[in-house]
């Protein structure tokens, strides 16, 4: 029998933060939820949260082994990993290489235009306020972080990009965007935490341009299609079946 989990320190729309006998340490456990708009669409998509899981853990293994700090520290089956307990700061953080969703529609610039170099936009996470847009100036006056740690996020930022964006190339695919979030370590360090995976980037395939991540759902795609597009990724980046049920994997 194994170990019953720790207690729900807190829980989001698509995963829920357990504590563990160290209060460093936190589980990040996946759900199957899957949801646009601020949570006004939502659905449960059966597979997901094992998939998801997989890729961050996947994503965060790269980015730690090339020097980026990072909360990961091993992955828990089936859908889990173990992590620095982070105070998150409350922001989005997206960096963009091609001009895609929100860009294209509040901006006089067309989908698919190579953007060099890449744009950084910083969203704070408000739900009620629809995420309104922060620069430096709002960090400071909202008391969310100094200028130094704004720097140091921005240039995490990048390197994140560069790393994700050769990671992905080399798996035929294009990392079109991507939306991190970070956090503080007890150290006091900015580190990335959350989750790095097909709800959080838009990746095109190279030469086709086919979509493999959320935006089969926000397009409004079949729960099939979708699923699909998250088991292509999946198969993409780990050259393997997802141990979901219902594939061959089972
Ligand atoms: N290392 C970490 N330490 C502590 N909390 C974390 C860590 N990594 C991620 N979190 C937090 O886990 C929470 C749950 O994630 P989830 O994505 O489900 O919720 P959400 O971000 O509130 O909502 P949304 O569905 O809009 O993303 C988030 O508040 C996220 O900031
Ligand atoms: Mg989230």
């Amino acid at each position: 029998m194994s170990k019953p989990l720790g207690k729900i320190l807190s829980e989001g729309k698509t995963k829920k933060v357990r504590e563990t006998e160290n209060s460093d340490v936190a589980l990040l456990e996946f759900k199957d939820s899957i949801t646009v708009l601020d949570g006004e669409k939502m659905d449960v998509l059966r597979g997901k949260a094992v998939i998801n899981a997989h890729i961050s853990a996947y994503f965060l293994e790269i980015l730690e082994k090339k020097g980026v700090p990072t909360h990961y520290i091993e992955f828990v089956e089936p859908n889990m990993m173990k992590v620095k307990n982070l105070e998150m700061l409350p922001v989005e953080i997206v960096c963009r290489n091609i001009a895609a969703g929100h860009l294209v529609k509040n901006y006089p610039i067309k989908e698919g235009t190579l953007l060099n170099p890449p744009v950084v936009e910083f969203y704070l996470k408000d739900d009620a306020r629809h995420d309104p847009m922060l620069n430096e100036d709002h960090f400071l006056i909202l008391g969310l972080a100094s200028r130094g740690e704004v720097k140091k996020i921005k240039e995490i930022t990048l390197k994140t990009n560069r790393i994700l964006s050769d990671a992905l190339k080399a798996k035929g695919l294009t990392l079109v965007d991507f939306k991190i979030e970070v956090g503080r370590g007890t150290d006091g360090k900015i580190y990335v935490g959350d989750e790095i995976n097909g709800d959080s980037m838009r990746i095109w395939e190279v030469g086709t341009d086919k979509i493999l991540d959320k935006d089969v759902y926000r397009k409004g795609g079949t729960m099939e299609q979708v699923l699909n597009t998250y088991i292509q990724l999946y198969q993409k980046l780990l050259g393997k079946m997802p141990p979901i049920r219902g594939t061959k994997n089972e």
